[in-house]
């Protein structure tokens, strides 16, 4: 066999696995696009080599065998193919086909032309006699077809009865109405988001879904799907006499069918070409798909004399728009951090052109999605592309499945921060909860400026999303490098507002040091908590260098807590945050008397838990005078404390403390100890 035999062998090979798995299974495992490049190379080779054209070639027919379970169904007239056009050159092309094959009398100028558009769907052919609704078949392989009459009955759009209305034409004696049965995008779209919320499968694509919704063996399941039926042709028709495309789409209107009113009748084949570029332009806006449209040649007679070619007719042309989907390979599966923290996954692409765009991501939408439609690392898949939508992994190629590939598993840590995941609440989504997370740095802006944080007023989401999205704030201590200049030159900021917001913010730098430690969002650290921390190392530098048991030490503050501190403080990017916040003029330390370093540290590493009424201090006093020998200070007693001081009416502290064996001091002891005494 020469190399041209065996390629010929192959692609015939392949496309009629293809065939069988798009046309019999509906199932199709490469995207339309591939198929037609597939089909392209055949025809290229055979036009070159006719004499190597054989008997079971797909180019010779028009599609695979009926399934096994319907009725067969001969169609009286074929059911043709049409040509593809695939640019304006071919459609040029193809008119100067037709010019060479017109009869003496008629010229190019003569021509007339309907312009359609060409739904994605499936082509049906429905008897009527006398205005009854006899038979419904689908194209099958052109010549026969399924007979599909109980199924197409449930198609709302489609008459059991002509015409429908009272005033149309009178029923013809018996007429083969052509046309397209479809899903709505819409109505495909809430089907499979019903399927997810089932747990159940869900569908490729509209096309796909209508085509298996039509072939139900029972007919109540199709009942319960959303087709609809667009009519563009006549098969044939007795008692009635239509002479061109255009009088046949109006006659079809006319007793009742759906006809796109979308559809041109021109003299002009320039005219007939910007139509379908205009077509081409709204096909994203369209409530269904639209894989092309069709430039027909409007006269009956003309169309008949110039015939079939093949499977397709001379006399008409699809004109494809660019294929949305494609066939190619995952290379990794990772999620994306948005704003609130959610995590969605999303493909790494083996690069592919969709339409004229390289796509090399796509969204897998969330990970329940993911997990149900089981696309893996490594999976051959179905992805596609509409207009300015994100492009979509739609479903995995099974029969291409490495054989040792696993299931995707959620991350359990945060792409981009590498805290743990986790699902809030009954939600399906996964959270990074991590608030200090770069990829959640709105939030994080909108927590520190919050009421129960820095309470900076005027300050809401929106302008923090603002300023992020400028890159004004880069993080949280931006806020306060904030300049006029900078607020002024953004539009919708005006002086007023500029002003007020600016004053907020300074005024916010007298907020207590416990209100910024809110502000920080670290995690398990509120309010409560952040009273305690403040009270027990009143100012960022004890805090920052409070090691994790003496966070725990601290009543109120368990081992969860107190690693959350330990563990926001050692990462270097919260280091930085933090030297940058000492040059903002925020409050570093508790409005207590600050540490003095003079003053022997003789308390350091002790515990101690203030109560009663001391002689001659206030509890804040003797809290200060213990902190500045380095003594820590906490609310409540426990194991962990060193030393009760006690004043008068001391109460339950007190008895909890001899219960736990805690030594007591008065004001005077808590001096002498403090003096090395
Ligand atoms: S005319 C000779 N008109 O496209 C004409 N077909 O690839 C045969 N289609 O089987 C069909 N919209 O499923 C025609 N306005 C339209 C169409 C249309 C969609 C489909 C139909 C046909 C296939 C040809």
């Amino acid at each position: 066999m020469s190399s041209v035999e065996t390629r010929l062998a192959e692609l015939r090979k392949e496309i009629n696995f293809h065939l069988y798995r798009y046309h019999t299974l509906d199932d199709p495992i490469i995207s339309d696009a591939e198929y037609d490049r597939l089909i392209n190379e055949l025809r290229r080779l055979e036009e070159k080599h006719p004499e190597l054209i054989t008997p079971d070639s797909p180019t010779q027919r028009v599609g695979a065998e009926p399934l096994e379970g319907f009725e067969k169904v001969t169609h009286p007239i074929p059911m043709t193919s049409l040509g593809n056009a695939f640019d304006d050159d071919d459609m040029h092309n193809w008119l100067a086909r037709i010019e060479r094959l017109l009869p003496e009398d008629i010229t190019v100028a003569d021509l007339e032309f309907v312009v359609e558009p060409k739904i994605d769907g499936l082509a049906v052919a429905l008897t009527y006699e006398n205005g009854l609704l006899v038979q419904g078949a689908t194209r099958g392989n052109g010549v026969e077809g399924e007979n599909v009459t109980a199924n197409v009955r449930t198609i709302k759009n489609i008459p059991l009865r002509i015409p429908t209305a009272s005033n149309g034409p009178p029923p013809p004696a018996r007429i083969e109405v052509r046309g397209e049965v479809y899903m709505p995008i819409a109505d495909f779209n809430k089907f499979n988001q019903e399927q997810i919320a089932k747990g159940e499968k869900i569908y490729a694509n509209p096309r796909n879904f209508a085509a298996g919704s039509l072939r139900q063996l029972d007919s109540k399941i199709t009942a319960q799907r959303p087709l609809a039926f667009f009519s563009y042709a006549i098969g044939y028709v007795e008692g009635a006499a239509i002479h061109t495309q255009k009088e046949a789409l109006d006659y079809l209107n006319g007793l009742g069918f759906s006809v796109n009113p979308d559809t041109l009748h021109t003299g002009q084949f320039v005219e007939a070409i910007n139509f379908i570029h205009a077509w081409m332009e709204r096909r994203d806006n369209l409530p269904y798909d639209a894989d092309g449209a069709v430039l027909k040649i409007n006269g009956f007679a003309l169309q008949e004399h110039l015939g079939v070619v093949g499977n397709a007719p001379r006399w008409a042309i699809a004109y494809k728009f660019p294929a949305r989907e494609a066939t190619t390979k995952v290379l990794k599966i990772q999620g994306n951090v948005g704003r609130t923290g959610q995590i969605t996954p999303y493909a790494n692409l083996e690069p592919v052109n969709i339409g004229g765009v390289t796509v090399s991501q796509a969204t897998l939408h969330n990970y329940d999605d993911l997990a149900k439609k089981d696309i893996r690392q490594g999976d051959t898949v179905v992805v596609k592309r509409a207009g300015d939508v994100i492009p979509q992994v739609i479903k995995p190629i099974l029969d291409l499945r490495p054989p040792d590939s696993q299931p995707h598993q959620p991350p359990a840590r945060c792409p981009v921060c590498h805290e743990p995941t986790a699902h809030l609440g009954d939600d399906v989504a996964l959270f990074c909860i991590n608030a200090a997370c770069p990829a959640q740095l709105v939030r994080q802006i909108e927590y520190f400026v919050s009421r129960g944080a820095m309470d900076i007023e005027g300050f809401g989401i929106k302008i923090g999303d603002r300023l992020a999205g400028e890159e004004l704030i880069k993080d949280i201590a931006d806020i306060y490098f904030l300049t006029r200049e900078q607020l002024l030159a953004l539009e919708g900021f005006a002086d007023k507002k500029v002003d007020n917001l600016l004053d907020a913010i300074e005024a916010s730098k007298k907020q207590p040091f416990q209100r910024f430690l809110i502000g920080l969002g670290i995690r398990y650290v509120g309010s409560a908590v952040a009273g305690l921390v403040a009270d027990a190392f009143p100012s960022i530098d004890r805090l920052i260098k409070a090691g994790q048991e003496e966070l725990e030490a601290i009543e109120g503050v368990g081992p969860r807590i107190a690693e959350s501190i330990v563990e926001w403080f050692s990462r270097p990017a919260n280091q930085t945050l933090i030297e940058k916040f000492r040059r903002t003029g925020v409050t570093l330390e508790a409005a207590g008397p600050p540490v003095d370093v003079d003053k022997a540290q003789t308390l350091t590493g002790l515990t101690f838990v203030i109560t009663g009424t001391l002689p001659t201090w206030s509890r804040e006093e003797a809290k200060a005078f213990i902190q500045q020998h380095g003594g820590k200070v906490t609310g409540s007693v426990s194991k962990k404390t060193d030393y009760l001081v006690a004043g008068e009416k001391a109460g339950s502290k007190l008895s909890k403390a001899q219960a736990l064996g805690v030594l007591v001091l008065d004001e005077n002891g808590l001096r002498e100890l403090a003096s090395g005494g």
